[in-house]
């Protein structure tokens, strides 16, 4: 029995966690600063530095009594290293470095991508993660990148194809504050698809039919916000006519939400099922907050279902920033 305790602050969330054998989470203690960004609208790197400094030991303290662990019966300490916010980062490499060299114990400096792709191995569901087999294909989704990998072993990942420009969770994030919906943005967009309809806007899929597997969102980020703009200055127009103003102005939120989710949900799709044919590969999984979209989560699997391919999703709790993600690649790499 073999504990690694995980630290993560690359970005917003402050994460402690004690993990067991690679797969058993004791403790994963997220403290979002999420609200505290709200009013930016994102993410200030100095201010989540120095929340992260201020809830590093709170948090980390609840992850040992929780887990019912002491320090002395770790066998390392696992940080996410790169990529992030600088200064976040520093935050929590200085701390996991000090905890790591004051108890004498290994530092283990994590991939935060890397350590996504292995919250797969978190799921409550131990016996569907049996059938996962090298090599399996990633569909990597989240607020900084997007990327198709192919994990060929625990140590080993190939990129198959990236995003050009934006990641699909900064599209969302900016769709949202477009919106006036706040941040993240990427949950609020997915709540209020729910109430739209997505054949609403026939939205652009850019690069859907491109020979590669590379993304692109900048274009429909820029063609929501042309639609955006049409449809506040038709509303301005009617806002004397009450019957008019009620057709076209209530509710048109949740159809663009919806109708710009569904672009994005079908860009990803297409790109991961063709690459998984391509090279032959019949297993998919996916990572990062993007990977906690039901509209996602639901039509890959549809999808993977008629396609015949098996598909694993982590848990919801283990898409977003997390550290008992970041323990579980420790394991990995010792
Ligand atoms: O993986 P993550 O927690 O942080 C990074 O490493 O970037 O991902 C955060 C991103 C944000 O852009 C957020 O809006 C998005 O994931 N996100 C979602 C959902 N939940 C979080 N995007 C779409 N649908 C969701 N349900
Ligand atoms: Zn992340």
């Amino acid at each position: 029995m073999t504990k690694i305790l995980g630290i993560e602050t690359t970005c917003d969330e402050t994460s402690t966690a004690v993990v067991q054998d690679k797969r058993i989470v004791l403790s994963n203690i997220v403290a979002s600063q999420a609200k505290l960004h709200s009013k930016y609208g994102g993410v200030v790197p100095e201010v989540a530095s120095r929340k992260h400094l201020e809830l590093l030991p709170v948090v980390t303290k609840e992850a040992f009594k929780k887990s019912n662990t002491k320090i002395n019966e770790l066998k390392a300490i696992a940080v996410s290293k790169e990529p992030g916010l600088p200064p976040a980062l520093t935050v929590g490499y200085g701390f996991a470095s000090g905890l790591a060299l004051s108890n004498n114990l290994p530092l283990i400096e994590v991939n935060h991508l890397e350590a996504h792709i292995s919250g797969i191995w978190l799921a409550k569901n131990k016996k569907e993660l049996k059938k996962i087999k090298y090599p399996y294909l990633c569909l990597l989704v989240s607020g900084g990148h997007t990327e198709i990998r192919l994990v060929t072993n625990s140590s080993q990942t190939k990129i198959i194809g990236k995003t050009r420009d934006d990641a699909a969770g900064e599209a969302f994030d900016k769709i949202a504050r477009l919106l006036d919906l706040g941040y993240p943005g990427g949950p609020v967009i997915n709540k209020i698809s729910r109430l739209g309809n997505e054949s609403t806007y026939d939205f652009p899929r850019p690069m859907i039919k491109s020979n590669n597997y590379d993304f692109s969102f900048s274009g429909l980020k820029t063609a929501v916000k042309k639609k955006v703009s049409t449809i506040q200055k038709e509303c301005n127009r009617y806002s004397e006519q009450k019957d008019l103003y009620s057709e076209l102005c209530n509710n048109w939120k949740s159809d663009i939400a919806a109708s710009f989710q569904e672009a994005v949900v079908d860009v990803l799709i297409s790109k991961t099922v063709n690459a998984a044919k391509q090279l032959k590969v019949n297993i998919i999984t996916m990572a990062g907050g993007v990977s906690a979209n039901s509209r996602l989560r639901d039509k890959l699997g549809r999808i993977a279902y008629k396609e015949n391919f098996d598909i694993y999703y982590p848990d919801l709790e283990y898409c977003v920033d997390n550290a008992a993600m970041v323990a579980s690649r420790g394991f990995e790499m010792i």
